[in-house]
């Protein structure tokens, strides 16, 4: 076994370092000698696609927040409305599915029970069904009409990483293919984002060389009891994950916010030392979203929470604002995600070793849950 952890200390902390690998191999082979998007797994016809007028995208755990990343981007990008949800909600909720409705299933394993039901479910109703899944050959890819393989390697540990990585990065590539299939953007806009996206690989080795200063903060935190998580736009996704990765690993209370829900509810769990995980989006994005988390930041600072914040490199202005910062490469926004898990991924499997548990077999989880 130790020979298989390549000479990390577990499955995890491997395939944290496997995922800049994991992002190249998904985006390979995708693309022709003209630079045009080909997704040739993908058997569902172009004409059904272009007719597309509803996205649903179905998932659990973490597989269920890599669709609510992907949500944002292909909005943006192709104007379809998408929604994301819960495969076990979708199934029983009689949702309104027709032929004109892509559903995407994403799954690490392909074999989990409720994401099957679900797909199931939703082409009885006659809509197309599209996987994003790692595991070839399992069940969900073959009871689709269509798949795209994410090729991340074997996922071990039960606690997903590299797979959330590469399930963002096929959504994405599914986005530019359905835009570039419309016509939504001109293609050399597509040819820039991909450009960016096999940039991607790079930027995220890079998050994980720097890593030594959130693993310290982490073996210093292992007492902490509960821990929040905020983030907006793509980074609130990434907020939940940062959650759902230290419950999994360090049975720590966690939770992630939309920064802008924090005055409806969730402010009022901030008292003197609450950690508190903020991903702020690039000073550099539009909308004035930066600004609005640096107010975030300000308030729950006022109120006595300790901040630990991930922020792009240069980002001058918020480093006043944060007890601890952790510095990521600069990407354009849509992108930022696959860079500020990483720290999130890092911090949650250091605190739990620290408390000496499991990091690859965390108590009470199952990597592929294969019942309802
Ligand atoms: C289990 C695992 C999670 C995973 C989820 C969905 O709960 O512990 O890490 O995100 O299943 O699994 P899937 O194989 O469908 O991606």
């Amino acid at each position: 076994a130790a020979a298989e952890k390549g000479g990390f200390a577990s499955f995890m902390d491997k395939e944290i370092h496997d995922q800049p690998q994991a992002v190249t191999d998904t985006l390979l082979g995708r693309s022709d000698a003209q630079g045009r998007l080909v997704l040739d797994d993908l058997r569902i016809d172009e004409s059904v696609l272009r007719a597309v007028d509803k996205i649903i995208v179905i998932a659990c755990g973490t597989a269920a927040y890599a669709g609510h990343v992907a949500k944002y981007a292909i909005e943006h990008w192709c104007r379809i409305p998408v929604e994301v949800e819960l495969a076990h909600e979708f199934r029983y909720r009689d949702p309104i599915v027709n032929e004109k409705t892509l559903v995407v299933a994403i799954s690490q394993s392909g074999e989990t029970m409720d994401t099957l039901m679900a797909v199931r479910h939703a082409r009885e109703q006659g809509a197309k069904v599209l996987s994003i899944v790692n595991t070839n050959g399992s069940t969900i890819p073959r009871e689709s009409d269509a798949v795209l393989y994410t090729h991340a390697g074997p996922e071990i540990a039960v606690a997903s990483t590299k797979a959330f990585l590469s399930q963002i990065t096929a959504a994405y590539l599914l986005g530019l293919y359905l835009a570039q299939l419309r016509g939504n953007k001109f293609p050399d806009e597509i040819t820039a984002l991909l450009d960016e996206l096999r940039d991607m690989p790079r930027k995220v080795q890079t998050v994980i060389e720097r890593s030594e200063y959130v693993r310290a903060t982490a073996r210093s935190m292992s007492e902490a009891d509960k821990v929040l998580f905020l983030g907006r736009h793509v980074g609130f996704p990434v907020a939940l994950e940062g959650a759902l990765k230290l419950k999994e690993l360090a049975y720590i209370h966690a939770e992630g916010f939309a920064a802008g829900e924090l005055k409806h509810g969730p402010i009022a769990l901030i008292d003197a030392g609450q950690p508190v995980f903020v991903v702020v989006p690039s000073p550099r994005g539009r909308d004035h979203l930066h600004s609005k988390i640096v107010s975030n930041i300000q308030e729950i600072r006022a109120r006595g929470a300790r901040t630990l914040v991930i922020a792009e490199d240069g980002d001058d202005e918020v480093r006043r604002y944060a007890d601890e910062i952790f510095w990521i490469p600069r990407a354009p926004s849509l992108l930022q995600p696959l860079l500020a898990v990483v720290p999130l991924q890092i911090f949650a499997m250091e605190l739990a070793t620290a408390k000496g548990l499991d990091v690859d077999q965390p108590r009470n989880l199952a990597k592929s849950v294969t019942v309802e």
